[in-house]
């Protein structure tokens, strides 16, 4: 998988891709992250990315023409299956939506900031617009970084040990069930006594009452779906 981000600040993503797991995926040739400064496919002197809004209204808007350049220039080289717009008013990001595109083969993801891109980024360019919350971050590159994180941990060989991924919180829609290791008691407070009996069935059907239960008191919202 090939991922290209588009920012005006590179800088600001350097760290989330150079440490643990997604830094071992990209040394073990499982992915490809590659920085574009959005300032170097501007054509004024100021290396202008935006100018203020038509029509009036506070805040600064960013420019098509940058992003075209980059976004074409990009797409010369070779076919991206996504260019996703990381913004506040995208789809909230949720694990399907990882798994889906850790399928992918390249993608594109460009970094909004101070009001947002020309609406005709939006219609012209861009594939699917994801949110990481429903609150405003001052750009777009910390939820790139999450994004990516969700998407490369998924990718076949990045995690140790392939099933991990799977009893992840999310994947069958549930939370994940509480999770004990040594010492078996500490300060008193002891680790359930069924995870000693080596009984696995038993210890199962316990992971699976204590995810459901878990999941219906924090987000009974899961079940619904
Ligand atoms: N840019 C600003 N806020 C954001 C958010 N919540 N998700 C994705 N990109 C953003």
């Amino acid at each position: 998988m090939r991922i290209d981000i588009i920012t005006v600040l590179p800088e600001l993503l350097h760290s989330p891709f150079n440490a643990s797991i997604l830094k071992r995926a990209i040394d073990a040739g499982l992915v490809e992250v590659h920085f574009h400064n959005l300032r170097d496919y501007t054509s004024d002197n100021y290396k202008s990315i935006d100018d203020t809004q038509f029509g009036g209204g506070a805040g600064m808007v960013m420019m098509i023409e940058p992003i075209d350049k980059c976004i074409t220039a990009l797409k010369e080289q070779r076919d991206y299956n996504e260019v996703i717009y990381m913004t506040p008013d995208g789809v909230t990001l949720n694990q399907g939506m990882a798994n889906h595109l850790s399928l992918k083969e390249n993608i594109i993801i460009l970094c909004g900031h101070y009001k947002g891109v020309d609406q005709r980024v939006r219609d012209q360019f861009i594939t699917r617009e994801i949110s990481i919350g429903d609150y405003v971050l001052s750009g777009g590159e910390l939820g790139a970084a999450v994004l990516c994180d969700a998407i490369i941990r998924l990718i076949p060989g990045v995690l140790g040990n392939e099933t991990s991924a799977l009893t992840d919180s999310f994947q069958d829609n549930l939370l994940a069930p509480p999770i004990y290791t040594r010492p078996r008691e500490y300060k008193g407070w002891k680790v359930p006594e069924l995870l000693f009996s080596g009984n696995f069935p038993k210890i199962e059907k316990w992971r699976e009452e204590q995810a459901y239960q878990r999941t219906k008191d924090r987000r009974p919202d899961l079940l619904d779906d």
